[in-house]
């Protein structure tokens, strides 16, 4: 729909954001584990612009860094001198063909589907967003005629009381011919109480031109709200929150309470699930159906399949738990963690950059690294792959049904053969062939009439 409006986005980024007492530039402050101007860069990306600008200046070089993204161009505002003086940084990349769409590097909820509509209302020279706030305090109002049309915007500082009644404000957030907005920039001046270009200013200029300008609303406030301090980071943050738990349920996830799960990323999934609260979920995650989350579990760019079980308390990292699993409680299952079907995980498991086999179970207090482990294999309590010997890795390999019992090491590298039973308390530093015992345990001794120490009296 957007396609050939030959779309020019620019995104202002350059103020200092003092209020959020921080040594990181504002736009850079994370909002659901995203940078705020990585969302409206998302966002603009979905509009199939021809050009996407952000205006930066305090703190460039870092967000630059951070961003990194070769479709941007970066352009310096050095010095703050207004909203105005902001855009006019960007004329030379504006082609007259264009329509200009102004968006807000701390305005990080903007929709889609708003900025659509603004766009298709801007077609014949101006659109505003606006919005009508039981607060309208510190925004410039939107002053409109007796026609009901936009006259001007009047920034707070510079309103009489009469206009400070308003309640209809400007988001800051507009579409104009590229033509039209450059010939306005031009004559921009800031005679005003803060000395400053603004751009709102160009609404007057239009309106004196014979331009109608447009205005559009959002469904929801929190779409234009700016971040300014950390509080309204984490009243947004919580908003955006709230909308990702009410897409989950309405897709049939059952949450335990849909104020307590917090969605970092991006979560694909079935139907029949039930999370339980303060999960966290990062990056990539997909979850099969009826599969259910016990309190507590972070997971990250994971894949967990049907009919899994994730007791609390769990932690998985780039790892994939095949159908019918069971995980934890107090699992960890690091990158590169690779369970088949029908596998036990239990308490205090750290499991990293391993396979574990078609209903195999490795159910307490061990350490699996670099392993390959086969089908029906059960590793004993306390057991421990020694993957590293202080300065390179090795592997462990465990065929089909091997028996380990507890308490044993693996000194990898090493191969233990199908079948094979490893005593408890060993310490295997050989392979082992199939279909045999091994055991390094020292024989047991019993010594009668042993005294235990006694404790010396003073
Ligand atoms: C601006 C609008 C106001 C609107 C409000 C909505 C103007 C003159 N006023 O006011 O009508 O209600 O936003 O939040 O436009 N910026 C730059 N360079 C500058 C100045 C600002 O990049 O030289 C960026 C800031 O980083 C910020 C945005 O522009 O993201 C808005 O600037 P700010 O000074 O906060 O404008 P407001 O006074 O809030
Ligand atoms: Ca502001």
């Amino acid at each position: 729909m957007t396609d050939n409006l030959h779309l020019n986005i620019v995104i202002l980024a350059a103020g200092q954001g003092t209020r959020m007492k921080s040594s990181l530039p504002k736009v850079l402050h994370s909002l659901a584990g995203k940078a705020l101007v990585q969302h409206v860069i998302n966002t603009s990306k979905k509009l199939n612009p021809e050009i996407i600008n952000v205006v930066y200046g305090h703190g460039g070089e870092q967000v630059q860094q951070q961003i990194n993204d070769s479709e941007i161009n970066w352009v310096l505002q050095a010095e703050q001198l207004g909203t105005g003086h902001a855009v006019e940084q960007v004329t030379n990349k504006l082609k007259d063909e264009q329509l200009v769409l102004i968006l807000y590097g701390d305005v990080p909820l903007i929709k889609v589907e708003t900025l659509t509509n603004l766009l298709e209302k801007a077609k014949d020279g101006f659109s505003l967003l606006t919005v009508s706030l039981k607060k309208p305090d510190g925004y410039g109002r939107i002053v409109r005629d007796k026609n009901g049309l936009v006259e001007n915007i009047t920034e707070e500082k510079d309103a009489s009381n009469k206009v400070k009644e308003i309640n209809e404000v400007n988001t800051g957030i507009l579409a104009v011919k590229a033509d039209l907005l450059k010939k306005w920039l031009g004559k921009l001046d800031n005679n005003n109480v803060q000395e400053e270009y603004y751009l709102t200013d160009v609404i007057a200029m239009a309106v004196k031109d014979g331009y109608t300008v447009e205005t559009t609303q959002p469904d929801n406030e929190h779409e234009v709200m700016g971040v300014n301090n950390r509080l309204q980071l984490a009243e947004l943050e919580r908003h955006y929150q709230q909308e990702q738990a009410n897409k989950l349920m309405a897709g049939g996830i059952t949450l335990a309470d849909p104020t307590r799960i917090d969605i970092r990323g991006k979560l694909i999934h079935g139907q029949d699930i039930s999370i339980d609260i303060n999960t966290v979920f990062e990056g990539n995650v997909s979850i099969g159906n009826n599969v259910s989350i016990g309190a507590n579990c972070v997971i990250k760019d994971s894949k967990i399949a049907d009919d899994v079980v994730i007791l609390p308390m769990s932690i998985l990292d780039n790892a994939s738990v095949g159908k019918g699993s069971k995980v934890g409680p107090f699992a960890r299952l690091r990158p590169g963690a690779v369970l088949s079907d029908n596998t036990h995980i239990g308490n205090f498991v750290e499991i990293k950059k391993s396979f574990v086999g078609l209903g195999s179970k490795v159910n307490h207090l061990t350490y699996i690294g670099d392993s390959m482990i086969g089908k029906n294999v059960n590793v004993g309590a306390g057991t421990i792959t020694c993957n590293y010997d202080g300065a390179n890795k090795h592997q462990t390999v465990i065929a089909d049904n091997v028996f380990v019992g507890s308490a044993t090491q693996l000194v990898a590298p090493v191969k233990i053969g199908k079948n094979a039973t490893i005593g408890a308390g060993s310490t295997i530093t050989t392979d082992v062939a199939e279909d045999e015992l091994a055991i390094t345990r020292v024989k047991q001794k019993s010594i009668k009439g042993w005294k235990r120490p006694a404790k010396i009296k003073k």
